[in-house]
């Protein structure tokens, strides 16, 4: 958490003892303070000024402070509005609300709490302005069929998926499981001339092997039993359009063979089907397997490999694109119409997470915040247990040995990186072995 900020008030109050006492106390603590006693000055001033928070008081000689917030309700001015009213002023302290001042306080205040609240707005004003400004980039970074990034090497993947869009030829897509891969696979359907056609997934991993040439390239009536009607397979169903085989790598052997056969012949016959049929789809595929280890282990075929990366693209993991984990936990709350905002705290503790169900975790973590956090704003304790830092000592321990240290810090590493050794040992900037060394000494084994 950032330490306490010099805040920049002004101060709307006629009565010049009262004002000066709240304006030296601020001023004590650190602050900036402006006091004028002019509506029309205070108007004048919250336009052209840059103040984090108005003290407003109401009753002044030239009119109302509620004109001051009102101006700034109109604008929109970037700052947080505090009233002061007296106290039989309650439905002036409602309208102030519903101009959306920050708080009202009535007069004579309690210091303290006003000076709590100060903070308090200013605090708000902080976060407001760092989402605006999420949604400023997210806007900037206009996203291709949805999908949201900042990151360099992402945007040139997805200004060639564009180019490759709008030619005929097929596309694989590769990457970790929840990078967004569908995602981009209807992104490649929306940007091409097919799009008035139909976009149809097939998900290889859930077809009963069975069935799956029936789905696939129909049937004819009568070809098995159960077979009463004539079925259209998926890939007459994506005529003039595109067709989706996503997790291609667990396609089985024969009907790798079977698909080749239809893409390099252009054509296919219905299960029990005598006529051969016209095939005019675009192929685009996907995997989170690596397909040349496929390859290699002879799980998958290479000459259907090479027919269907007329063009490969590889989605990064999320933990090696960082910079774009703000700008994905606004865009998922922005879609949920949640106003809610993202405390920084809560942006480094997300920004510093592994995500091993990338971007997919993530839009779950999110949406489960907004759930369940009760203020306006997530912070780190409103996400989950796994995604936060392990609960070491914030607070330098002073109670122990050298030895018990490293040992107690090896071990909150260990558990931040989930058990990952090669990554702990990263982290901790010494060699594998070092680490392995350690917790061999300190009679840690393969199982705890
Ligand atoms: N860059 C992104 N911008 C916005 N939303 C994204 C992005 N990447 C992924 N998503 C969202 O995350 C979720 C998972 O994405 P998707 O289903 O496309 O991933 P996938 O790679 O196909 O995952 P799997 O390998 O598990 O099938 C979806 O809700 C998707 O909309
Ligand atoms: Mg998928």
């Amino acid at each position: 958490m950032p330490g306490p900020e010099r805040i920049s008030v002004l101060m709307l109050e006629d009565d010049p003892s009262f004002g000066g006492v709240v304006a030296e106390e601020l001023r004590a603590r650190g602050h900036t303070v402006e006091v004028t006693a002019s509506v029309a000055d205070a108007r004048e001033r919250v336009r052209k000024g840059s103040y984090d928070v108005a003290l407003l008081d109401l009753h002044l000689p030239d009119g109302s402070g509620l004109d001051v917030l009102r101006e700034i309700s109109a604008e929109e001015l970037p700052i947080e509005a505090l009233v002061l009213t007296g106290h039989a002023e309650v439905p002036t302290a409602l309208e102030a609300m519903r101009l959306g001042a920050y708080d009202y306080i009535s007069k004579p205040p309690v210091f303290e709490e006003l000076f709590v609240l100060t903070a308090k707005a200013a605090e708000k004003g902080r976060l407001r302005r760092e989402n605006a400004a999420l949604r400023v980039r997210l806007r900037r970074h206009e996203p291709m069929g949805g999908f949201v990034t900042q990151d360099p090497a992402t945007r040139q993947m997805l200004a060639t998926l564009e180019r490759a869009a709008a030619a005929v030829l097929p596309v694989l897509i590769e990457g970790e499981t929840g990078t967004g891969k569908e995602l981009l696979a209807r992104a490649v359907h929306e940007h091409s001339p097919r799009s008035v056609f139909p976009f149809v997934p097939i998900n290889c991993a859930a077809l009963p092997e069975n069935l799956i040439e029936s789905e696939l390239f129909g049937h004819e009536r009568g070809s098995f039993t159960g077979a009463v009607e004539r079925k259209t397979g998926l890939f007459e169903v994506a005529t003039r359009g595109t067709i989706f085989l996503d997790e291609i790598g667990e396609l089985s052997l024969p009907l790798q063979s079977r698909l080749l056969r239809v893409l390099e012949t252009q054509e296919f016959f219905r299960v029990g089907g005598t006529r051969p049929v016209r095939v005019d789809v675009r192929v685009v595929s996907a995997t989170n397997r690596d397909l040349h280890a496929e390859i290699e282990a002879g799980r998958f075929r290479d000459d259907l490999f090479y027919r269907l990366h007329g063009i490969a693209l590889r989605v990064s993991p999320l933990r090696e694109r960082r910079l774009d984990i703000p700008l994905l936990a606004r865009h998922f709350l922005d879609r949920n119409a949640n106003r809610r905002m993202l405390d920084p705290a809560a942006i480094e503790v997300l920004s510093s997470y592994d995500w091993p169900g990338n971007v997919r975790e993530l839009e779950m973590v999110i949406s489960r915040a907004a759930v369940l956090s009760l203020g306006a704003t997530i912070r780190p304790e409103d996400l989950p247990v796994e995604v936060r830092p392990s609960a070491a000592p914030r607070v330098l321990r002073t109670d122990l040995t050298l030895a018990e240290m490293e040992r107690e810090y090896v071990r909150a590493m260990l558990e931040k990186n989930r058990g990952h050794r090669g990554r702990t040992a990263t982290a901790l900037g010494i060699d594998p072995k070092t680490l392995y060394n350690k917790l061999q000494s300190w009679g840690v084994t393969e199982e705890n």
